[in-house]
């Protein structure tokens, strides 16, 4: 599943929920991904916070670009825009066939820049400033699901 080095593409999109998604709903299409993934390979997390999306979707670059399609006409969200494409010399989320996180309002602790990070990415950023809000984003995930294992 993890191919040769330089074979990964990594692309990050951000959208916008058509409706404000329901946790039984984001379930649903948690497990739709995650069976969908599994099969062809594809690795990621999904974050969701007030009505937007923020997705990495990686694998090999055809499949990737493919399922980037899929999930675009998918009446579900809109206005997808992608933020970040690029060859990775390897996976982020090896052990993820869709990592998913959500920022509640109460009773969830945002971390220490998650809130900073998360609007960089979601504004008009240029490409350095989504690859630096894509790192905190990405080490504040692995730290949190280091932590939940077992939960
Ligand atoms: C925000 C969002 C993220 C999605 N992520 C994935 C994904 O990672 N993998 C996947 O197979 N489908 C994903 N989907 C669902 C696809 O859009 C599509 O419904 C699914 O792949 C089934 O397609 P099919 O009905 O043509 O088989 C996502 C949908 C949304 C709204």
């Amino acid at each position: 599943m993890t191919g040769h080095h330089g074979d990964v593409l990594s692309l990050v999109y951000t959208s916008s929920a058509s409706q404000p998604f329901r946790e039984t709903a984001l379930e649903q299409l948690l497990e739709e991904c995650r069976e969908n993934n599994a099969e062809t390979g594809v690795t990621g997390m999904l974050l969701y916070r007030s009505g937007r999306f923020i997705q990495v979707l990686e694998g090999v670059a055809e499949t990737v670009r493919a399922l980037t399609d899929r999930i675009r006409r998918d009446p579900r969200h809109h206005d997808m825009r992608v933020l970040l494409e690029e060859r990775v010399p390897q996976r982020r989320f090896p052990d993820w066939t869709m990592g998913y996180r959500a920022l509640r309002g109460s009773g969830e602790v945002a971390p220490e820049g998650y809130r900073d990070s998360f609007s960089d990415l979601d504004a008009d950023s240029d490409e350095d400033t989504a690859r630096r809000a894509l790192a905190e984003l990405t080490l504040w995930f692995r730290v949190r699901s280091a932590a939940s294992v077992g939960a």
